[in-house]
């Protein structure tokens, strides 16, 4: 006390002695002087104190070199100024905020003693290292996303991480300056504002979070699925966002559902076609022996006399034999469609046009004259299938094209032009196609087909025509003759406005 006071006015003492922990040492570093406060702190008395030296105190924190550079410092008469840890008595260790000061000799300016003062920082030393670790969890967080954002209660982006920029293709300028809305693909415009709205929407004062899949598009337009977990702080009025690229995991589910689906159709159909070929057999035969039958009780009522007993059994005889023959027809049909992977694939090439216009020649006989036919044909088309087989395609989609066009006035368009197909799924088989083809466009302006009944038409025996007008078979006729020539079919109809059937072939 008395070497400070002896240098420091004494107003300026008290309140320095109060605050930092004062001591003094010699040139050896063994104290000669230490304040309350420094007891106080350090635990130790100040009898413990005197005749030692600091190293009692260490906290074994710093290097044999910072202390070395620090005792360099003041043997040359210049201060000291650094964070020190040092340990207390009790074990526990206190960062000091460390100023020793040479005293020097006035006359010889040498170095005679050393004071230190040190302000206790401890308290400041752990707040800071909390804010560390703290914020090293928050980064190691938000790397482990695909994406981080701070959002405000409009949608607006307070702060976004540096990975989303780096998976949308957006820089951090960019990203601030728009609204999430802006990120979210057209069919998903809106999701996360309403789930904005239903999170800041609540009363309470708890974090509220909610979890879900969205798709976004990224700068170059492309699209990517993304999961979002976003949490409101009411007490901040802010978002905050994590989000993860499911993409992958998306695709994979995709392209596993559309494959079970064509499992699933190849399955159905295959049983329709065993059920329909045993049916078709054994009721030819059965028709076979009702027919025969019926033709012996023609020859014997022919034998009779004159009657009007006789007149009616002819008649009803002929008509047996009209619904018989019908029945033939359908037996045939289904024979048709059951026999399909019978059907080896041709090996005659012809020249498309050629064969079309000889069908459609047949087919104005059967096409009421409210209806025109309009042609489009890339002239020396040659593909390879037979001719019989493109005479039922294309007898089964007039047909049906005139009975959508139900007797109204109407065009039935058929063109034929080469084509490079963009990727898109063949309506009937559900295959991924894309790559060049032949294409036979046949458009109608009939009545359409709505969406559920689009993805049923090509399924045997579906029809929406009234008992014995049809039969269901026409489309997976042609489906199935299309298919073994290695073609696909797309279909696009509006309810109204009419159906096109593009025919691929290879
Ligand atoms: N061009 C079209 N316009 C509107 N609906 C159509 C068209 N083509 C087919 N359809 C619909 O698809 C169904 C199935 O057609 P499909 O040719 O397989 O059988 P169908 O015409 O009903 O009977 P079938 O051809 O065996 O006599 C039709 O009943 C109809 O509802
Ligand atoms: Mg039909």
């Amino acid at each position: 006390m008395t070497a400070l006071s002896k240098e420091l006015p004494i107003d300026m003492l008290y309140p320095l002695n109060e605050a930092a922990l004062i001591s003094k040492t010699d040139l050896n570093g063994v104290i000669t002087f230490v304040n309350k406060e420094f007891c106080r702190i350090l635990g130790y008395s100040e009898e413990e104190l005197l005749g030692k030296t600091h190293v009692f105190l260490n906290s074994h924190v710093h290097s044999t070199e910072f202390f070395q550079a620090m005792w360099e410092t003041i043997a040359r008469g210049e201060n000291w100024h650094g964070e020190i840890c040092n340990r207390s008595k009790s074990g526990q260790l206190y960062w000091l905020n460390t100023s020793i000061f040479p005293i020097l000799d006035k006359t010889t300016g040498q170095v005679q003693s050393y004071i230190g003062i040190r302000f206790d920082i401890t308290e400041k030393k752990r707040l800071e290292s909390e804010l560390q670790s703290q914020k090293m969890q928050y980064d190691s967080v938000i790397e482990s996303t695909d994406g981080f954002w701070q959002l405000n209660s409009e949608g607006r982006f307070i702060d976004v991480s540096e990975c989303y920029c780096r998976l949308s293709g957006y820089s951090e300028k960019e990203l601030l300056g728009m609204m999430i809305s802006d990120l979210e693909a057209n069919d998903h415009k809106g999701d996360l504002m309403y789930q904005i709205s239903t999170l800041s929407g609540t009363t309470s004062d708890a974090v509220n979070s909610k979890v879900f899949e969205s798709m976004h598009q990224r700068k170059d337009s492309t699209h990517w699925f993304v999961e979002i977990l976003i949490s409101y702080y009411p007490n901040h009025n802010n978002f905050y966002v994590f989000l993860r690229d499911i993409s992958k995991r998306k695709l994979n589910e995709s392209e596993q559902s559309a494959l079970q689906q064509q499992l699933n159709h190849l399955q159905k159909l295959e049983s329709i076609g065993r059920l329909t070929a045993g049916i078709a057999h054994d009721f030819n035969n059965i028709l076979a022996s009702i027919l025969g039958y019926n033709e012996l009780n023609k020859y014997a009522a022919e034998d009779m006399p004159d009657s009007s007993l006789k007149t009616d059994i002819l008649h009803n005889s002929e008509q047996v034999e009209v619904a018989g023959s019908r029945a033939a027809d359908l037996i045939k049909k289904m024979l048709t469609y059951c026999r399909q992977d019978e059907i080896s694939k041709s090996d005659t090439t012809i020249e498309l046009t050629d064969v079309l216009r000889k069908i459609l020649v047949m087919l104005q006989e059967i096409l009421p004259s409210s209806i025109t036919i309009e042609t489009d044909f890339l002239e020396n088309t040659y593909v390879t299938i037979d001719e019989t087989d493109l005479y039922q395609i294309i007898v089964n989609l007039f047909v049906n094209a005139r009975d959508a066009l139900n007797k109204t006035i109407g065009t039935i368009k058929l063109g034929v032009s080469l084509v490079d197909s963009p990727p898109q799924v063949c309506s009937a088989c559900q295959e991924k196609i894309n790559g060049k083809f032949v294409e036979i466009k046949i458009s109608d302006s009939g009545s359409g087909i709505n969406a559920d009944k689009l993805s049923r038409i090509f399924e045997p025996f579906f029809t929406t025509k009234e008992v014995g007008k049809g039969t269901g078979l026409g489309l997976s006729v042609v489906s199935g003759i299309i298919h073994k020539m290695d073609g696909h079919i797309i279909v696009e109809s509006e309810i109204g406005k009419g159906t096109t059937f593009q025919l691929l072939l290879p």
